[in-house]
């Protein structure tokens, strides 16, 4: 039987450890190597590679996209999008998600895997529409997570849900590596009973168990695995490659990777992974093996922003009051998982009610959004007293959020003007105004036009 592994190094790997930095320079020369290895796909784009190519990196993310694409001819490209969200932190008006996902596909993506932080599946229609008539592979997601309601039958329901509306495949995403073994066999096994497509897991080496969430994942029927190749693997990234592949040919399933091209593609990154910690760009502490995602059944990250927050209130004290706190607000927000821009809202609203001495004193404006349904409908229910307290006579927003927004590439259009040398540079205007601008301006300032290219006409 054969194992389809994604290798992560260019994306994941690179944003869990070592925040989305690596410029496509430094691991250009080792593409075409990648793309004989045998990968199933490489996850190469999307998730925060955008954001950081526009703000730190000074790339053009789309032409980094076809950069890629020149040299990896033949393995499938993949990316991470958010649904509605794109790649940012909000919901974009269906025109851009479209012109998005079509823009995307033009440049090379095979692979669109889509979520909702909510797993509010009407958030991720749009998107996965889009990429099926762009004769791309739409891998439908859901995020997983530990709560009461977030039972074995509320998995398959989701799964079920994604196969009708057309997901080619169904990736369950563990953002936080907390995935135990036994959970992936019982949810890949339930999920594989019930839908045709094929079922890929995605779980993070945080917590120590991923290796075992893996195989267990695989026993029980699961067609993928993400991994990275080993010199970014381990700690807050995903497991290895060559090990991951090793223990599996042991087991006489097939992955098609090629060891020898694996160990020169390790060679390649191991020495950038060495500069990274000489400048301090990765940090010893999340390549580590952090169990108290276990206990708090909170992400690692989370668990280091509240860190952070607190000792920059001098409070540190409280961290144990606060932890105690975070999972009684996410009981009160109807359990939503904890993954971007969840974690951080409840994590923040957790420490406030802890320091201001008063349960919800102050609520975010986040919170608010979501309490109003902004983010989409919340998994369980919102309790009743917090939800008209923030509400008070002012009605939730039943309906899907981006249908209340206009249209909004030509406006977008209009406001970039002559900064925008072609439709993907007013993409990513509309989806990051502000450091678009920036990379735009210095763009036009600098230097000249090294790339234009137009994306599918609509
Ligand atoms: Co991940």
């Amino acid at each position: 039987m054969k194992i389809h592994i994604t290798d992560t190094v260019l994306r994941d790997a690179n944003q869990s450890l070592a925040a989305t930095r690596t410029t496509f320079d430094e691991f250009a020369d080792i593409l075409e190597v990648m793309d004989k290895a045998g990968y199933y796909s490489l996850e190469c784009w999307g998730g925060a590679t955008f954001d950081s190519c526009l703000r730190y990196l000074n790339e053009d993310p789309w032409e980094r996209l076809r950069k890629i694409r020149d040299k990896v001819k033949n393995t499938k490209l993949q990316m991470l999008l958010r649904g509605q969200n794109l790649l940012g932190y909000r919901h974009y008006p269906d025109d851009i998600v479209r012109r998005f996902v079509a823009a995307a596909a033009e440049g090379g993506i095979d692979i669109f895997r889509i979520f909702d932080a909510l797993n509010d599946f009407r958030n991720i229609e749009v998107a996965l529409d889009e990429v099926k008539k762009r004769n791309a592979h739409a891998q439908g997601t859901i995020c997983y997570t530990i709560s009461p309601i977030h039972d074995l039958e509320s998995y398959v329901k989701l799964a079920v849900r994604l196969e009708e509306m057309g997901a080619d495949s169904i990736c369950i995403k563990d953002m936080a590596g907390i995935m135990s073994p036994k959970a992936a066999y019982d949810i890949v096994k339930a999920v594989c009973e019930n839908v045709k497509v094929p079922v890929i897991v995605h779980t993070h080496s945080t917590t120590g168990l991923a290796p075992m969430t893996y195989l267990k994942a695989v026993e029980a029927g699961c067609a993928g695995i993400d991994c990275s190749i080993s010199s970014f693997s381990g700690g807050t990234s995903q497991p290895a490659t060559e090990a991951m592949d090793y223990a599996l040919k042991e087991f006489g399933y097939e992955t098609g990777l090629d060891s020898k091209l694996l160990k020169k593609i390790n060679d390649f990154f191991k020495p950038l992974k060495q500069k990274y910690i000489e400048s301090g760009l990765m940090d010893p502490f999340v390549m580590g093996t952090e169990t108290d995602a276990l206990v708090y059944q909170v992400p690692g990250g989370m668990l280091s922003n509240l860190v952070a927050q607190l000792k920059d209130q001098n409070a540190m004290h409280l961290l144990d009051k606060v932890l105690e706190e975070v999972p009684k607000v996410r009981k009160d927000l109807g359990y939503p998982p904890l993954v971007t821009p969840m974690s951080q809202m409840v994590g923040a609203q957790a420490a406030v009610n802890v320091l201001l001495g008063e349960r919800y004193k102050s609520v975010s404006k986040e919170v608010k959004a979501y309490i109003r349904g902004e983010y989409g409908a919340a998994p369980g229910e919102i309790d009743p007293e917090l939800k008209s307290k923030v509400l008070g006579d002012e009605k939730p927003i039943e309906g899907r959020f981006a249908d209340t927004l206009e249209p909004g590439f030509e406006k977008a259009k209009r406001e970039i003007g002559d900064l925008a040398e072609n439709d993907n540079d007013v993409l990513s205007y509309a989806a990051f105004p502000q450091i678009a601008e920036r990379f735009l301006r210095r763009r036009k300032e600098s230097k000249p036009v090294v790339f234009t290219y137009s994306i599918v006409k609509k």
